[in-house]
Order: C-alpha cells, then structure tokens, then sequence
C-alpha cells in the first residue's frame, strides 16, 4: 500500500492530477483520500515510483506499514517509508529557461496539465498556442513527444531553442492558428494541453479567449485521440463546456486576488 502526500493549497486540484497520472502509468486504479494523503494499493515500487517523478501537486510517495515515521491515515496512526520525491520543477521556472517570455506556462500547471491529459510515455502531446514550449518542455521531459503550434513565428524558433536546451530532441513544431490546427498536423495527437491567452498584456489572435477557445476544442475533436486539459476564466469556461463531447473533471484554481481560473479535462 502507498500514501501519496499531496501539495500545495487546491487539494483537490493535486489529486485530479494523481489520477491522471495514475492513468497515464499503470490504468484505472482505485484511490481513497483522508486529508491530503492519498492511499493507493496494488502498484509496484517501481510505479509508485514513476508516477512521483511526474507529479507537481505530490510532495512524495510512501510505503505504508513500515518504517519509523508516523502519518495519520483514516483515523489511525500508521508506520511509513519515504519511496520517492517529486522531481524538483522550480529550476524550470519561465525566467530560468534560455528563451524567457513572461506569459510562458510555468512548470507546475505544465505538469499538472500534462498529467490531466494522461499523456504516455512515447505519445504525442500537443500544444496548440506553445509560446516558448513550457508545457512542452514539460511533456518532453517525461517522455512524451512534444508537437507545438504558435501564431507568431518567432515564438516558435525560441520553442525549438528551449526544447534543444533540455536535450528533447524528437518534437513538431508548426507556425500557424491554433483553431487550423485539424488542416496543421499530418497525423494525430493523443493528448493535447490548451492555456490560452487571457492576462492583460496577452496576445491574443481569433479571441475574445472564449472564441478561440471554442473554435480551437473544435478543430481539436479531429486530431487529438484522447483527452485534452485545459484552463479558462471562469466566464470562458462557462460556455466551453457546453460545446464539448464530455466534461471529464473541472476545479477552479485561484490565481491571485482578481482572477480565478477554471483547469478542466476534456473530450472535445
Ligand atoms: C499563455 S500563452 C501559452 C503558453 C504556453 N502554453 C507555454 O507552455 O508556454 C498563450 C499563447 O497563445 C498564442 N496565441 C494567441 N492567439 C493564438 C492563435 N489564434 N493560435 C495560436 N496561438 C495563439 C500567443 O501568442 C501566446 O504565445
């Protein structure tokens, strides 16, 4: 048995992104939740293990009913075992990376983002609107193949420039409209990761946020094989859903004081 200690203040934005993982690495598995430990029985070592190294909302994975340290799980105190640690993301904050534009995702909602789309090793995960490839960069590093489209060209050279950096070299990058994306790609996805353009100084072609959003899921629905993460304002969000196949999971995340944002999994 495994106690996966979940972080961060949205709890249950980490254990949405566990079960993704948890998907993505060893199938449908059952997990039950007391607090912010989540217990998981039937993995090996070596899966516990693999899906730690992926996760940004898990502080780390412990074995149950061994070791000197106490944890409190569903009432009772019960012995564990540190197993493994997350990896640490923070060295790949936008501003550390070698092309830097300040509306790049960060890699912990990349992570979150790719892990919500279940994406697997050796598969393709797209981004429609890469910008500097943050959640590519992210998606490379835990082995998925990374295809990107960015409107604006030279946000694509700088992609290439940041993905070479950290040694990912199997990827697709494209020039065009994310909402071409259907008319783009010679071949389909099977996972995809949406973050639109929606701050105050964002650059956006095809909006307001909710247009591009809606137009984008909908060329989406012919290229991508599997499941599609995504985040939108509230108001956005509202009427996206409305337009997809199937609303897998949504949880509102608070950015700062005036923006709340809605990280949602699709089928589109
Ligand atoms: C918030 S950023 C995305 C960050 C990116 N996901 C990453 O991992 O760094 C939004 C991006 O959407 C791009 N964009 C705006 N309109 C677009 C469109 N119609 N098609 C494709 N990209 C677009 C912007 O140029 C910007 O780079």
């Amino acid at each position: 048995m495994f106690a996966f200690l979940l972080a961060g203040d949205n709890v249950e934005l980490a254990l949405m992104e566990l079960k993704g993982a948890l998907r993505a690495e060893v199938g449908e598995i059952e997990v039950e939740v007391h607090d912010r430990v989540a217990v998981v029985e039937g993995l090996t070592d070596e899966e516990a293990e693999r899906v730690v190294r992926r996760l940004a909302r898990t502080h780390a994975v412990y074995r149950v009913g061994e070791g000197r340290v106490r944890v409190e799980i569903g009432g009772e105190r019960r012995p564990v075992r540190l197993l493994a640690e997350r990896e640490k993301l923070s060295d790949r904050k936008p501003h550390k990376r070698p092309e830097f534009m300040p509306d790049s995702t960060e890699p912990f909602l990349a992570r979150v983002l790719v892990n919500l789309a279940e994406a697997r090793r050796g598969e393709r995960l797209l981004d429609p609107m890469c910008n500097v490839g943050g959640i590519l960069i992210e998606a490379g590093l835990i082995g998925c193949v990374p295809v990107g489209v960015e409107v604006r060209e030279e946000l694509v050279e700088r992609t290439e420039r940041n993905l070479r950096h950290y040694r990912i070299e199997e990827y697709e990058l494209h020039t065009g409209r994310a909402e071409e994306v259907d008319e783009i790609l010679d071949e389909p996805v099977q996972a995809a990761a949406v973050d639109p353009p929606y701050g105050r100084s964002s650059y956006i072609e095809g909006g307001p946020v909710e247009r591009l959003l809606l137009n984008t899921l909908d060329a989406l629905s012919e290229v991508v094989e599997g499941k599609v993460s995504l985040t939108a304002p509230v108001d956005a969000w509202e009427e996206v859903k409305e337009s997809v196949k199937r609303v897998e999971g949504e949880v509102r995340d608070r950015v700062h004081g005036s923006l709340t944002r809605v990280i949602a999994v699709v089928v589109p």
